[in-house]
């Protein structure tokens, strides 16, 4: 298993690319299932969680492969007529995300056997908004030693009204309405611009879709979709990650590649702190500022600011010049990574879903654990900052959802390294 060794104390500085975003890139592989044939997406960030959903694809009779050479950014898929229909526990159990298929295998087959996902570090996460929009589109489904099992001779189109804002559960249900007979209406839809570019692929395969980026989405069911090509967009909590970085090190980036409209609530944030952050040659420049001022920040669903930011932008206020307040509201247990910092000197009191952050002059190089992907990348911030080494443990986390962090970290002068952890079993 690998540690992450950080030396701390440089102010960042140069230009980083951001690559694809993980969390467009699951869906939009997910989605090859509803159309035969060879699909090739560019842009596909290398990291563990899509090799997973290759394997996964794999496993049900596709081919899903990374390029090489000139194509090595790029997966190529090819879908034959028939699938089977299953995800098994020893994929699903590594990664949620895998819970994706079940739309477009019910859609498409008529039917699918799916393994529960369980529990995560960060929360309950159950999947029954999934359910409730595939019973309403006319599926039977089946609890059975923890599988789901979907049957439907043909999807109808219907009216489903989220009770929870679910950017999964919209994006399955999207995938599912896209073959189903007649209209379908998701009311209180995730506004993820992940869910857009899922819109945007499915349409490009023959969907109708309309309404993506709202609250409510309309799908216009169709017959039949085709293969296609398409480069996934850049990935905005990569991207928002190096800001903070910067941000957090009085340093000076030029982040390429990047949305700077999918990050606004972040770049609010960013500038309250007193950051100055500016769009420039399709990418943003961010500075970071000799002191940094106290915000307040409440994690929300899209536009509002991103839980999957909090934890990066804890470690920002952990060093500034005062108080601030963080409240997550979309995950219930999101706050592991504050039990490290508080190793590394931070003053920050936990109370349900808020936590206090009280800014020290200085953090302190410590040995520390990742329990998630985004608390590893703010483990890996708080080293940036602090005076000594840090190591930061089981980075897998991390490589689930960073494409080379490190190395792009060195490429902005950052003293940090891979190692292998010969303790860690
Ligand atoms: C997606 O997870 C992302 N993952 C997460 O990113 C992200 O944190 C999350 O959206 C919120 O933005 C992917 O896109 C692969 P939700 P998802 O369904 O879809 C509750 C990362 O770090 N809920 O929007 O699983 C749920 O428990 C990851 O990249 C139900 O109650 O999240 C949560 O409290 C972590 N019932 C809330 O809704 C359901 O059926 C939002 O979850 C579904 C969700």
């Amino acid at each position: 298993m690998d540690k992450i060794v950080i030396q701390g104390g440089v102010s960042l500085k140069g230009k980083v690319t951001v690559s694809g975003a993980k969390n467009a890139a699951l869906p939009i592989l997910a989605s090859s299932i509803l159309a035969e044939g060879e699909h090739l997406f560019r842009n596909v960030p290398d990291l563990a969680d899509v090799r997973t959903m290759c394997k996964l694809l794999g496993t049900m009779g596709a081919e899903a492969e990374r390029q090489t050479g000139k194509l090595k950014d790029a997966v190529r898929i090819s879908v034959p007529e028939t699938l089977s229909p299953e995800a098994p526990y020893e994929l699903v159990k590594t990664m949620r995300a895998s819970v994706l298929v079940l739309g477009p295998l019910c859609a498409r087959f008529g039917r699918a056997r799916v393994s529960l996902p369980g529990g995560c570090a960060i929360g309950a996460r159950p999947i029954d908004q999934h359910l409730k929009g595939l019973k309403l589109l006319g599926a039977e489904l089946e609890l059975n030693a923890g599988y789901v099992e979907a049957r439907a001779k043909r999807l109808r189109g219907a009216t489903i009204n989220f009770d929870v804002v679910t950017v999964t559960g919209t994006e399955n249900l999207m995938m599912a309405a896209a073959l189903a007979q007649g209209r379908t209406v998701l009311e209180n839809a995730a506004r993820e611009p992940e869910v857009e570019e899922l819109a945007r692929v499915l349409n490009k395969m023959g969907a109708r879709i309309s309404g993506a980026g709202t609250d409510v989405i309309t799908i216009e069911g169709v017959e039949r979709l085709s293969a296609i090509e398409h480069a996934i967009l850049p990935d905005r909590i990569e991207a928002g990650t190096f800001a903070v970085a910067a941000a957090l090190t009085q340093g000076n980036v030029l982040i390429e590649r990047c949305v700077p409209e999918h990050l606004d609530a972040v770049i609010q944030k960013l500038r309250a702190a007193g950051a100055t952050v500016s769009a420039e040659d399709g990418g943003l420049r961010v500075k970071g500022p000799r002191t940094l001022k106290p915000v307040d920040v409440k994690t929300m669903p899209h536009p509002g600011f991103p839980t999957d930011m909090q934890a990066q932008l804890m470690v920002l206020m952990t060093v500034a010049d005062g108080s601030s307040v963080i409240a997550e509201t979309v995950f219930e247990n999101r706050f592991m990574h504050a039990l490290e910092l508080q190793r590394m000197g931070a003053d920050i009191t936990i109370d349900g879903h808020t936590a206090v952050v009280k800014g020290v002059a200085m953090l302190q190089g410590a040995p520390v654990m990742a329990t998630d992907l985004r608390a590893s990348a703010s483990l890996i911030l708080a080293g940036l900052r602090a005076g000594g080494v840090t190591e930061v443990q089981r980075v897998y986390h991390l490589d689930r959802g960073y494409e080379r962090i490190e190395r792009k970290l060195r490429g902005l002068g950052a003293r940090v390294r891979r190692v292998k952890d010969r303790r860690a079993s």
